[in-house]
């Protein structure tokens, strides 16, 4: 039994055919939002269509809020939410679906405003409804369509009454649509976007097209607005008065992402005034390369998914302006819609802020590539209509906003015919953009070649123009459409890709994975990810992979991603007195920006000034002298810190927000140096070192002063992260697997000797895995100055080494502490491949706020170039610097949680003194670590100076 509509190829029916996306500014309208009722059956035919008539009774239903999902309200009454990366949920036979298909009948009434006009017609709109609708006013069945994240209009005015309106909606979670929507992404029914019915009186503008570019040549911008009502357009600013259909020509400032320049228009038909909002850009293919302007263009950008911790796909309009907001402070400068347009408010306000965006077709299908894309519904003409839909309803609604420079036909569909059919259509339809897809490596279809993870040299290959291919890709620019899987820790690596973007024109930047964490607000949990709502499929937290954690709060990778693509780099020698500034913006000068000076003395700032510089065009350096040094202490460690910050309020950021910065030392600092006087002396059931007590037996520091110690050994684990659990995707390695294998998490600390010299206590040990040949021979050699203590670890591998370290470092434990002091990097986390953005200097923290609330607990928090670190009452210096990490529960109990509820304090802070951590990279998909930041088992020395704060 096939059912006719939701099972069958097409999009739809009985909708009207899609047209650009506004909101009228005379036109009334009539939000329907709110409070529904629903009922949620098992099956899509549990239920007959009767609650579609007017008259039904529905008492017994619940309550639902529209916008939003069923599945995430009504605390598990209606269903719960299910997670899949790119697995179908369901048995793969397209277009069928299966029985148990969650349908919500949906029911809202309604009566008309006072005033609403008795002439013209009417338009019901939905934004939004996931995954397949059948709609019915005041018993009248208007249609059914598919394509969950695309607008879809009846025309309703013959229908409506005063008073008393019944619209009827019966949703089904399945349907074959649902096909086409494999992202990566909770499985979330229910009519998740704005519901509106909208007056049309007569003459009012049905669709139109604005076409506004620029002549970078001349400064000339060129409008010419088409419209299915002939009426007349205005731009007061520009002196614009002309018909629809007419060019005109006239000087202008241009649109970028950098300086927004938005004209206020007005489209005036004989029933209706439409505002425009104009943005003058000219978006080409010239010489290779993706220009705007006639300038090419580098994106520094994100993917995007539309996530709210509460209600998921349904965005209220503060979440997205939130979204848009970071994403300015944090430079970036361009979003992929991933994996489908978003709500349109999103993108007027990329118009308004200034973001390239790149828009994507609701179109994935990558759970064929189970079956090698045998039945790919890209590849089989029964549903090229439907494609051909989503194509029409993305770039009709879309396409008046200046900030698209884009199209995309969608993501990892495979290859096939109906994708042709999409990108013919939409160069067809809108020549004025160009047109993006991933899935085909020959590019057959597109206008720039794009590619996802692919790795640094690689990248490199391709921006020397050595990758080959089709002779159509040779030609075409590049971007990485998505690099940098942002999921838990990392990602590492960041640093370097840029430096590949700007050094090679071909290379136009690239668009990180992911913008947010798709964590679900979960009482027990904190947040939930695929599997905690008893999926019998799913990914596990692969949904949480973003630069933001759910609540918005950036991740330490966000505060990297700013750093590595700052707009001005800002680099010196402090020795001669200099800063070169480079201007990296592709349109803008350097007039928005205030540069200042500061001097450091140990991490402490001792003067700051003013710097000018001058106002530098796109690619301009400069070499700007700094003042004399400020007077200080000859001895100490001493650098100069240049920031840029924003010289005048903007509309993303007030004065004062930092957009760049740079560090540069002076003189370099002197590693502690500490004198032996006393020597180990034994008795009392203790060895005494001037402060310290050890245990005569096993050599084991017990206290320094009052301060309490224990557990001090070498340490070479850590809480495997998202990467290195993750499969390397040039080498195959999974690295947290490999570990295990080699026993690193359970290593065994065998006591070789305790031997007291004459200023030295050395405790001798081999550190090795069960069931191993391999180990670390290690050595703790202890000195005291009567004061304070050396400690100098030694590390020689023993055996061949099949692994990378974790760490290499001592852990140790304190009975109490609670604050923590630090000059060091900060104030947040950094690893050997994650720490651009962490700066030098004096922080001052808790124990607490030193932890990363990664949504899955793994390793975090370490903090990078730490020359001396206070906690516990105890002071630690480095010989080298050091990584410092202080948390209240062991290592071991952080591999262990699954959730950050998992965690609690236990009787101890645990603190590791590293003198080197495994890097990051972005293996949770995508390449591990690159070569120079891995860490390999080789012999090693380093020292702390311990002693007691008074
Ligand atoms: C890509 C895909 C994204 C996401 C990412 C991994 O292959 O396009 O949607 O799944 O991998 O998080």
């Amino acid at each position: 039994m096939t059912n006719d509509y939701f099972e069958d190829h097409s999009p739809g029916r009985g909708t009207m055919t899609p047209r650009a996306w506004y909101a009228s500014s005379s036109a009334t309208s009539l939000s329907l939002n709110g409070s529904w009722l629903l009922r949620v059956s098992p099956t899509a035919d549990a239920r007959d269509e009767s609650f579609a008539e007017p008259g039904f009774d529905a008492a017994d239903w619940a309550e639902v809020t529209v916008p939003g999902h069923w599945v995430l309200q009504g605390d598990g009454a209606f269903g719960r939410p299910a997670y899949t990366n790119h697995l179908y949920p369901f048995p793969v036979d397209p277009p069928r679906v299966p029985t148990e298909n969650p349908t919500g009948d949906h029911l809202y009434r309604f009566d008309l405003p006072e005033d609403w006009p008795d002439d013209g017609g009417a338009v019901l709109r939905f934004d939004g409804v996931e995954s397949c609708a059948r709609v019915w006013l005041n018993g009248t069945r208007l249609g059914e369509f598919k394509g969950s994240r695309l607008p879809h209009e009846f025309a309703v005015g013959h229908l409506l009454e005063p008073s008393g309106n019944v619209l009827a909606v019966r949703v089904h979670q399945w349907s074959a649509g649902s096909y086409l929507e494999d992202q990566d992404q909770w499985w979330l029914p229910g009519i998740f976007r704005d519901v509106t019915l909208r007056h049309r009186p007569e003459g009012c503008a049905g669709d139109f097209f604005v076409h506004a570019s620029f002549d970078h040549r001349t400064g000339q911008g060129t409008l010419r607005v088409e419209s299915d009502t002939a009426g007349r357009v205005s731009v007061p600013a520009l002196g614009i008065d002309v018909a629809t259909g007419a060019t005109v020509t006239v000087p202008v400032r241009p649109w970028s992402a950098e300086v927004p320049t938005l004209y206020d228009g007005e489209l005036v038909t004989a029933g209706e005034r439409v505002p425009l909002r104009i943005g003058f850009r000219t978006v080409e293919l010239a010489d290779g390369l993706i220009r705007v302007n006639g300038t090419a263009v580098l994106f520094k950008g994100v993917n995007r998914h539309e996530w709210h911790p509460g209600t998921g796909r349904a965005l209220d309009p503060e979440t997205m302006r939130r979204d848009v907001l970071l994403m300015k402070q944090h430079n970036i400068n361009a979003v992929r819609t991933a994996h489908y347009p978003p709500h349109p408010a999103f993108l007027d306000l990329c118009d308004e802020y200034g973001l390239w965006v790149i828009d994507e077709c609701d179109l994935e299908t990558h759970g064929f590539t189970e079956q090698d894309w045998r039945d790919n519904p890209v590849d089989d003409d029964r549903w090229t209509p439907a494609l051909l839909d989503r194509a029409a309803r993305t770039v009709e609604r879309d396409k008046n906003h200046p900030s698209v420079v884009i199209w995309s036909l969608g993501n990892e569909a495979g290859t096939g015919r109906g994708l042709t059919a999409m990108a013919e259509w939409i160069h067809h339809r809108d020549p004025s953009r160009l047109v993006h897809y991933e899935g085909d490596p020959n590019s057959r279809d597109t206008d720039m070649y794009s590619r996802m993870y692919a790795g640094h040299a690689e990248v490199e290959r391709i921006g020397r123009e050595l990758d080959g291919g089709t002779h159509k890709r040779r030609r075409l620019p590049f971007i990485l459409c998505e690099y940098g899987h942002a999921m838990g820790n990392g990602p590492g690596g960041l640093a370097e890709y840029q430096r590949l973007f700007e050094t090679y024109d071909r290379l136009q930047g690239g668009f990180v994975w992911e913008w947010i964490d798709h964590g679900i607000a979960h009482p027990g949990l904190g947040y939930a990810y695929g599997g905690d709502f008893g999926e019998e499929l799913h990914d596990g937290n692969f949904v949480c992979d973003g630069l933001v954690f759910p609540d918005r709060r950036p991740s330490p990778g966000l505060l990297e991603y700013k750093k590595v693509i700052e707009p001005v780099r800002i680099h010196g020698d402090g020795a001669d007195g200099t800063v070169t500034v480079t201007n990296r913006y592709d349109f803008a000068d350097l007039a928005a920006l205030a540069f200042e000076w500061s001097y450091q003395v140990d991490g402490e700032t001792v003067e700051t000034g003013p710097l000018v510089v001058p106002r530098l065009a796109p690619a301009e350096s400069a070499v700007v002298k700094l003042p004399p040094r400020p007077a200080g202490p000859e001895d100490g460690e001493t650098r100069w810190t240049v920031r840029a910050v924003l010289a005048a309020d903007t509309a993303w950021a007030p004065r004062g927000h930092e957009v760049a910065w740079g560090q540069f030392p002076v003189t370099e600092r002197t590693r502690p140096v500490l004198r032996p006087a006393v020597g180990p002396v034994s008795g009392d059931g203790a060895i005494t070192l001037g402060p310290a007590r050890f245990d005569p037996r096993t050599g084991a520091l017990g206290s320094i002063g009052t301060v309490e110690v224990s557990g001090l050994r070498l340490d070479v684990w850590r809480a495997p992260t998202d990467n290195d659990e993750g499969t390397d995707w040039l080498t195959g390695t999974r690295t947290a697997a490999l570990w295990r294998n080699a026993g690193l998490h359970r290593m065994r600390h065998r006591l070789d000797a305790v031997e007291l010299g004459e200023n030295t206590l050395t405790v001798r040990t081999r550190v090795a895995p069960a069931a191993r040949e391999f180990g670390l021979d290690t050595d703790y050699r202890w000195t005291s100055d009567g004061d304070r203590l050396r400690l100098t670890v030694s590390v020689r591998p023993d055996g061949e080494w099949p692994v990378p370290l974790p760490r290499l470092g001592v852990r140790l434990a304190l009975a109490a502490a609670d604050e923590v002091r630090w000059f060091g990097a900060g104030p947040h986390e950094g690893y050997p491949d994650t720490r651009a953005a962490a700066r030098l200097g004096r922080y001052e923290s808790t124990v607490d706020e030193l932890q990363t609330p990664y949504v899955r607990p793994q390793e975090n928090g370490a903090r990078a170039d730490v020359r001396w670190a206070e906690i516990g009452g105890l002071r630690i210096e480095g010989d080298p610097a050091f990584y410092f990490t202080a948390r209240r529960w062991t290592t071991e109990r952080l591999d262990a949680a699954a959730h950050l509820t998992d965690l609690t304090p236990g009787d101890a802070v645990w603190v590791n003194l590293d003198h080197a951590l495994h890097g990051i990279g972005t293996a949770s998909c995508g390449p591990g670590p690159l070569p120079r930041y891995q860490l390999r088992a080789e012999g090693a020395e380093f020292a702390f100076v311990l002693s007691q704060l008074r």
